[in-house]
Order: C-alpha cells, then structure tokens, then sequence
C-alpha cells in the first residue's frame, strides 16, 4: 500500500488545472477555467475546472470531481493507478507500507509470471517469422485464412514449434524458475521432464488493458479429433478467465471513440474485424459474460452490442449474460450472423462496409429480442404468456435507477405493445417489483416514491431535481458545516459546536437520512475533537470515494458574475461568505421541524392505537407540545429564506 505520507504529498503538489490540462483545453474565465466537456459532446463549454476548490464540474453532463476523480474518470485508472501517475509527474517517490509476505510473494510471482510471458510471446513471434517450419507450417495457415501480416504483428501472433520440448529448453536456458514455467501453463511435466504445452499450435497472445501479455491462446493447426481446438493458459496469479476480454488493449480508444463496444466469441473474430477496421472490438472466449467482464465493458461505455454465431448455443450463451448487463445499466443490443458463420468468415465474404452496414440493420434491442423469442415458444398457451409477462417485468424492473426512469417508460412502452396488453398496468407490475425489492433492501418509503412516479420532462441530465427536497436540505446543512464550521458563531462557540450541539450522534440517524452525509458529520465531529482542520480539501482527497464524491457533491462552483453587471450594482452584492449564520440557522431548523413532523406523525398513530383514555391523553398533551415546537420553527424559517 501507499503510505500516508507519499498521499499527503501527492495531494499537496496537485495543480488541478495543469491536470485536467493534459486532456482538455481549457481557457480562463474569471476565477475558473472553462472547457468542451470530456466526458459528452458538446458544442459550447460547460466544463469547468475552480483551482481554488480544486474541483471540476460540468453543467451539461453533471460529472465532477477532483483532480484524481478525473484521472480515474478520464483514463480508466484505478485510485492506486492514478496516484502513481501523479506521483511519476510531480517526480515523487512512491514509499510503500509493510506489506504482508503473503502479499509480497503474490506480487513476485505475477511480476514473475508476466516476464515468462513477456519471453514466451517473443519467442513464439520469432518461431512464426523468422523459422522455415513457422513460415510454412503457421504463417501460411494465417495468410490462406487472410490475414494481413500488419494485423499478425499488431495482435503479437506467433507459432509454438512442433518438437516436444523447443520451448521448454530455451527457458530453462534463459534461467527462468522451473515451477513458474509450469504455473504459466507454457510447459507441462511428462516423465520428468518440461515438455512444451502448445506444440504444433498458433499462439494468440492474451493482453491486460495496459498491453501486458497474461497468457495464451493456442491454437490447434490441422483440426483432429483428439486434440482440442484451442489450449488457454491454466488459472492462476495473474491469468484469471473471468476478468479478461480478448482484445480489450486494443479496442479502449475505439471504443471511447464510438461510445460502443462490440462483443464477439473468438480470437480470431476480434482479429479479423480489426482488419477490416472495425476496432471497437473484444472476445469473450465463448463462455457466458461474468460480472467483471460487463463492469470492464463499463468503464469504456454504455453501449454494448453483442455479435453472436446464428446458431443455438451462441444465442444461448448470450441470453446468459442478460440480466447482470441490465443490472449493469448497460445498453445492450444483439445482432446474430446468419448461416453458421462467425463475425470473422461472414466480414471475409462481404466485405468490412457491408458487415457495418448489417450490423446497424440487424441491431436489435436485448430486452425485445428475449420477448420475441419466449413469445415465438408459447405461441397460444396462454398461462406461459403470462409467465413471460411476470419475467419481463423482472427484468425491466432491473432499470431502476433514477437516471434511467425515460429508459425504463420507454421499454414499458413498447414490451406492452408487443404483447397487446394495457400500458398502465403493466407499467403498475413493473413499478411493484421495484418497490417490493426496494423495500426489502430498506430504502425509505419517501425517495422510492420519488423515483417511481416523477416524470422526467426536462431533458436535463442534472438528475438533482429527482431526489427529494429533505436530501437537498440535508446537503446544504452539510455544506454549512463543512464550509463554515470553524467561522464563529457567537464569543463562545465555532459554528460547528453549534450545529453539533443541536443534535448528538444517537440524533444523527434520525435528522438525516443520507448515509454518507452522517459519515461526514461524524468524520467532522472526529477530526475537530482531534485538532485537526476539517477542510474541504480534506474530505475531498479521502480514499473512501463514497465520501469524496458526496462531497464533490456538495460544492458549489460559482458562476462568474460579469464584470459589467458589477460595475452598475450599487453597492456590496451580499455573498453566502456574507450569510453564513442564517444559512446554518436555516438548514438546522428545517430538519429539526422535520424531526418535528415525523414524531407528530408517530405520535398521532399511538393515540390511534390506544383505547386506553389516560394514555389518550398523554398523547394528546405530547401532541400540542410538539405542535407548539412545529408552529415556532415554521415562524423562524419563514424569516430565513432557504435557497
Ligand atoms: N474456445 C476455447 N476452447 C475451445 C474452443 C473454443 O477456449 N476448445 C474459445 C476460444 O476463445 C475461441 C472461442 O472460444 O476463440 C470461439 O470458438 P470457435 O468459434 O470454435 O473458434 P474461433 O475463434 O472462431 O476460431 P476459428 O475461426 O479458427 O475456427
Ligand atoms: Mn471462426
């Protein structure tokens, strides 16, 4: 792990501006800097980057964050990936915690396994090119198939000799640790001795996103009933099926490019598309899709289009990965290539524009698809139509997300036309579902009506509008408490201790129903007992991004008010600098009335319960004192203006 120390200094070197920079060109305007956005297209700028809060924020698309948010953001790094760059640019020496030996020995023998490849990959590429028996036997099988030597060079293919142990021997001759080698699944043990795993075989290298080799596909030359088709590399430190995309290093800035990823079976499929120039391309190696498969889809794009064989098992395998790229929030469209072709015969025979061409035509939509497909098998039995109507829903439910609700009304829409049955209630059994698991996943009764029933008629992606107002107030307490907490609130007491006078930790879960908001709140309460400066720049590096983004979040970037208007302003223009106190008044009173509310709420349905006339009348008495309280903080906010 990092150390604490080399963050801190990281942080205190980053100059978001020089960072965000790199990527984006960016002019000043007034105190910010302004961009196109990065992250959608845009015509007029609404990116902007404030040096002073060391954020960026779009008004078009809504992303923001700080400057290693963006790195993460833009460059698909990881926190750790993107620390390390910041540190290779600002030439600071990373220092590492003690890491357990259990860890340091994983670590050396993945860095172990990819050098083995490293030297495995280039003596498989010499073997193909520069042998008689590679250039006859295997660059010739390539070059029948069509394949262009450009496009072999590019995917690093290579051939594993025919003789038992070729390989084996220039390894143990170049040094290299004998288990490692057959943990690399390059060789195997037979009688004792190395024997290479791959003979006679193509070798189709298999890259990690930064283009580091974690294994192999082999390829058999002369198909044989004995002999499996392909060989892969064995499961092991740094070769892990499931995480991995054929081809995934070479598709990332075609895939950004289009906003679309294309998912393929083979090998050889993402190597012929790439061919024909269609690059935004990845193999899945003919298994269902995993979870971190689609979240690795994911962080390129939403759009993803799956190309499979025609046949049963490949529209099977596909309909497999369904429901967890749903949950994913991706996009997902089908095309199936006709007559027992693959995407690699089919681009040879017609060409790379016509393939385009059929893929846009034949593009069909995941969710519709599947419909047509169980309605084509029930044909007239009506209870399987209904099955189909109930698992539909389930699946549509799946779109729940706030920002997905026009997707999601969209899909309602025309799944009910398909299957002629009334909109409204079909879009009733879609919204229980989502209810039912909403609930059961104890999300409050409030905000899962909020996300159920808004429309969504302004188009904007701002998706602020649909949460509901108690999180708006909630925020901006917080915001309070973070932007002005160590100001004074009178002679004896910062505006922290005010706030937290008003409620204790026990308080906490009652005032306020976000849960990264009362991290906050006690993340703060912590460090002022502790001494330690709660800043905003303070929250905004903290490693848990549930924090830092909800504090991104919060952070007002201000428009600059033009210079003009200023100059015919009589007078001071009152900032919240100006207001602090009746901001923080104000929030607090509006969620101590909203306390108020609930236990009058609670309170009236005990007095309903009870038939018991003493206990009536306690509540009654409790009832007018909490109404008494109700009536005095309405008065108090109504002298405050809350924005
Ligand atoms: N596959 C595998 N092991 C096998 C067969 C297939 O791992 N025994 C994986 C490979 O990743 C292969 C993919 O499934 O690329 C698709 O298989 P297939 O369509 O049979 O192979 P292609 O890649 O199309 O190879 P080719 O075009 O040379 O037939
Ligand atoms: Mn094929």
């Amino acid at each position: 792990m990092i150390t604490q120390d080399t963050i801190q200094q990281i942080q205190s070197r980053i100059d978001i501006i020089d960072i965000v920079g790199t990527f984006v060109k960016l002019k000043k305007r007034g105190a910010n800097f302004l961009g196109n956005c990065p992250f959608h297209h845009e015509k007029t700028p609404s990116f902007t980057v404030s040096p002073s809060k060391e954020i960026y924020k779009c008004f078009g698309c809504g992303k923001s964050g700080n400057a290693i948010g963006f790195l993460m953001e833009h460059e698909k790094y990881s926190y750790v990936e993107a620390l390390r760059w910041l540190a290779d640019k600002y030439n600071i020496e990373i220092e590492e915690t003690e890491t357990s030996p259990e860890f340091k020995a994983l670590q050396l023998t993945s860095d172990s396994l990819y050098i083995i490849n490293n030297f495995a990959k280039d003596f498989f590429i010499n073997a193909l090119m520069n042998t008689n028996e590679g250039n006859d036997i295997a660059l010739s099988y390539l070059k029948e198939r069509g394949f262009r030597e450009d496009i072999i060079q590019k995917f690093q293919l290579g051939y594993n000799p025919g003789a038992r142990d070729e390989f084996s021997k220039a390894a143990l001759e170049g040094q290299y640790n004998k288990e490692l080698l057959l943990k690399s699944g390059l060789v195997v043990n037979r009688d004792d001795k190395l024997s290479d795993n791959y003979r006679g075989r193509i070798i189709f290298p298999i890259h990690n996103q930064s283009g580091k080799v974690l294994g192999f596909g082999a390829r058999i030359i002369k198909s044989n009933d004995k002999a499996p088709k392909y060989i892969n590399t064995p499961e092991n430190e740094i070769y892990v099926k499931s995480k991995i995309l054929y081809g995934s290093y070479f598709a990332r800035t075609a895939i950004d490019k289009v906003n679309e990823c294309l998912l393929v079976e083979g090998y050889t499929d993402v190597v012929s598309l790439h061919q024909a120039g269609i690059e935004n391309v990845v193999a899945s190696g003919g298994t269902s899709l995993t979870i971190e498969q689609l979240r690795l889809i994911k962080k390129y794009t939403n759009n993803l289009t799956i190309i499979y064989d025609g046949d049963s098992a490949g529209i099977k395998a596909a309909l497999r990965g369904l429901d967890l790229a749903v949950e994913e929030s991706l996009n997902v469209k089908l095309v199936l290539i006709p007559n027992n072709e693959d995407p690699d015969s089919y681009v040879n025979k017609i060409g790379p524009a016509a393939f385009i061409d059929f893929i846009n035509k034949e593009k069909k939509d995941f969710i519709l698809f599947q419909l047509e497909i169980a309605l084509k098998e029930a044909g007239n039995d009506t209870s399987k139509k209904s099955i189909i109507v109930n698992q539909i829903a389930e699946t549509i439910a799946k779109i729940n997300k706030a920002e997905e609700f026009t997707r999601r009304q969209d899909y309602i829409k025309q799944v009910s036309e398909i299957l002629k049955i009334e909109e409204n209630g079909f879009n009733a059994l879609v919204n229980k579902i989502i209810r039912d698991k909403l609930t059961k996943e104890d999300l409050k009764s409030q905000r899962l009506e909020i996300l159920v029933t808004i429309e969504d008629t302004s188009g904007q992606k701002d998706t602020d509008h649909l949460f509901n107002k108690d999180e708006l107030h909630e925020q901006a307490m917080v915001r309070s408490l973070i932007e002005f907490g160590m100001k004074d609130w009178d002679e004896n007491e910062k505006v922290a201790q005010h706030i937290f006078k008003q409620f204790d930790e026990s308080d906490l879960h009652e005032m306020i129903d976000n849960k990264s908001l009362i991290k906050i709140i006690n993340i703060y309460r912590q460090w002022f007992n502790e001494g330690i400066q709660p800043t905003e720049k303070n929250f905004l590096y903290m490693e848990d991004h549930e924090i830092s983004h909800q504090v991104v979040k919060l952070m007002k970037v201000d428009m600059e008010i033009s210079p003009n208007w200023k100059k015919h302003y009589e007078g001071h223009i009152p900032s919240r600098e100006d207001l602090y106190k009746e901001e923080v008044a104000s929030t607090l009173n509006y969620l101590q009335l909203r306390k108020i509310k609930k236990m009058l709420a609670e309170n009236q349905m005990d007095l309903e319960k009870t038939a018991d006339p003493k206990e009536q009348l306690i509540f009654i008495q409790t009832h007018q004192h909490l109404k008494k309280i109700e009536i005095e903080l309405t008065k108090k906010l109504g002298t405050v203006i809350i924005k």
